[in-house]
């Protein structure tokens, strides 16, 4: 990221280059310029405050509730909708920490970075009797470890290195071991949940969802690359293989299967909760390895989507078998897509779906977790808003890609309707009800890290 601060500069710029003038005029337009810096600014503002609440008030936990200004050990809780099987000797692994590190180099606070690296080296440890989600500890802590540990010995980010010695790197390579066992069944597909601590518990769930297998191979992928151990990439493409090897005739998957006997259980499926990542790994997997088998199963993945679940700027879900739609729902995590499309190069179709769901941000002030596109009302018991970064992400892209500067509005409006509604004293809340924007003490680590 580059900020500038000489306008006198951009003025010969523009005198000398008139052709570069014409194709990005509105980045460098005065305007634009002191927009950028104010939501920059805006931006850091947030960033900080999520962050020192989180370090005053629940670190070394893992997420903050901003307004009892405690703690939640919520690790072992991500997508354990009943509570089942919570540890009773489990202290948090700063998962929010984890979350932040990535932001704090994109923030330049290589000072806090280095701390925050040290104290990790230090202090987290995943020897802990904890049955984790492998989807959630995969995309936020390994992830986050990984991302971090690149950063960290990027060449070209001046970042004080004197105290790092791979640490997050050995920090990420013990917790990619205790997800090996999970891959341990019959299919190569693995189970939802690991204790990481045991391995895969007596009477464990079978269950899982296409997420929960296709979502792996970017970090498990760079991991392997990282630490020169082929182990971990070589699981998450064989359960990707395995997966894809299930799809129907029209080349669509479903939403659950069965990790034992590789069946499906819910044959439904659209872009939204269950899926999503499966699509976005594909593509991302495809521009970091460069890899073709990627494309080979993104293409006609994507064209099987916009062919079955598309009706004009929406997405409802379809039955995988036959393609006959089955929920006409709008749901906040399909938001992503418009953010895919452009990484495909779908400008067009990108920008109207783009526009649909920032409709219903606008219409709402946030985005509903569910809307019923057939009865034209929000879902009577999914109308929260947990801060989710998936609209944010895809109005960053389109931007970049058009540099059109309504996305630079639409961003503005986002970053506004964020501290109107969200912000406390102590953080930021998530809404329980987009209706009355009635609060829920909880500030999600992803803010931090995503939007
Ligand atoms: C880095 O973050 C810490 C903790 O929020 C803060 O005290 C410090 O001022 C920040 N430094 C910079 C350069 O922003
Ligand atoms: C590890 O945690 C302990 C206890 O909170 C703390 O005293 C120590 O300074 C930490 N290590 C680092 C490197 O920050
Ligand atoms: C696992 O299931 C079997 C058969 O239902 C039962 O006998 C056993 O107690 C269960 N084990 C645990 C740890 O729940
Ligand atoms: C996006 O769609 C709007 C409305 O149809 C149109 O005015 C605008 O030019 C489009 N932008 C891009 C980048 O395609």
């Amino acid at each position: 990221m580059v900020r500038c601060n000489c306008g006198t500069w951009i003025l010969i710029f523009l005198v000398i280059s008139p052709t570069i003038f014409h194709k990005s005029m509105s980045e460098l337009d005065p305007r634009w310029v002191a927009k950028k810096r104010r939501m920059s600014h805006k931006v850091r503002k947030m960033f900080y405050h999520a962050y020192d609440n989180y370090m005053t008030y629940a670190f070394p936990h893992d997420e903050l509730k901003p307004l009892a200004k405690t703690f939640t050990d919520s690790l072992v809780e991500l997508g354990n909708l009943k509570l089942e099987h919570l540890p009773q000797e489990y202290h948090g692994s700063a998962l929010t920490l984890v979350e932040s590190l990535s932001s704090l180099v994109i923030m330049g606070n290589n000072t806090e970075f280095e701390r925050a690296v040290l104290w990790l080296s230090e202090n987290l440890t995943f020897d802990v009797d904890a049955r984790i989600n492998l989807f959630e500890c995969n995309i936020r802590v390994l992830g986050g470890l990984v991302s971090a540990h690149i950063l960290a010995t990027d060449s070209t980010n001046r970042l004080v290195q004197r105290n790092y010695k791979n640490q997050l790197l050995i920090l990420a390579e013990d917790l990619g071991r205790r997800f090996l066992p999970a891959f341990d069944t019959p299919t190569g597909l693995p189970y939802a949940w690991i204790n990481l601590k045991y391995g895969v518990m007596e009477n464990e769930t079978t269950e899982t969802s296409t997420s929960g297998c296709g979502s792996l191979i970017l970090e498990m992928g760079a991991l392997s690359r990282l630490a020169g151990d082929p182990s971990f990439e070589s699981a998450a493409l064989r359960a990707l293989r395995k997966l894809w090897s299930m799809r129907s005739s029209l080349n669509l998957l479903g939403t659950t299967l069965d990790v034992e006997t590789g069946e499906w259980i819910e044959y439904s499926s659209g872009i939204g909760a269950g899926v999503d990542s499966f699509y976005e790994y594909l593509m991302k997997a495809h521009i970091l390895f460069g890899r073709d088998e990627f494309w080979r199963m993104f293409q006609p993945a994507y064209l099987a989507v916009q062919k079955y679940f598309r009706h004009g700027a929406w997405y409802h879900e379809a039955d995988m078998r036959t393609g006959k739609a089955t929920y006409w729902q709008l749901t906040s995590l399909q938001a992503f897509w418009p953010g895919l499309q452009v990484l495909v190069g779908d400008i067009t179709a990108a920008n109207s779906s783009h526009r649909e769901f920032f409709s219903v941000w606008e219409r709402f002030g946030v985005l509903p977790e569910r809307y019923l596109l057939d009865f034209q009302m929000l879902h009577p018991t999914e109308k929260y808003y947990p801060l989710r970064p998936e609209l944010a992400e895809s109005t960053f892209y389109l931007y970049h890609a058009t540099k059109d500067p309504w996305f630079l509005e639409v961003g503005e409006t986002i970053v506004d309707s964020l501290n109107l509604y969200t912000k406390v004293e102590s953080g930021f809340a998530s809404i329980r009800d987009v209706t009355t924007m009635q609060w829920e003490d909880h500030q999600h680590s992803f803010f931090l890290a995503e939007t």
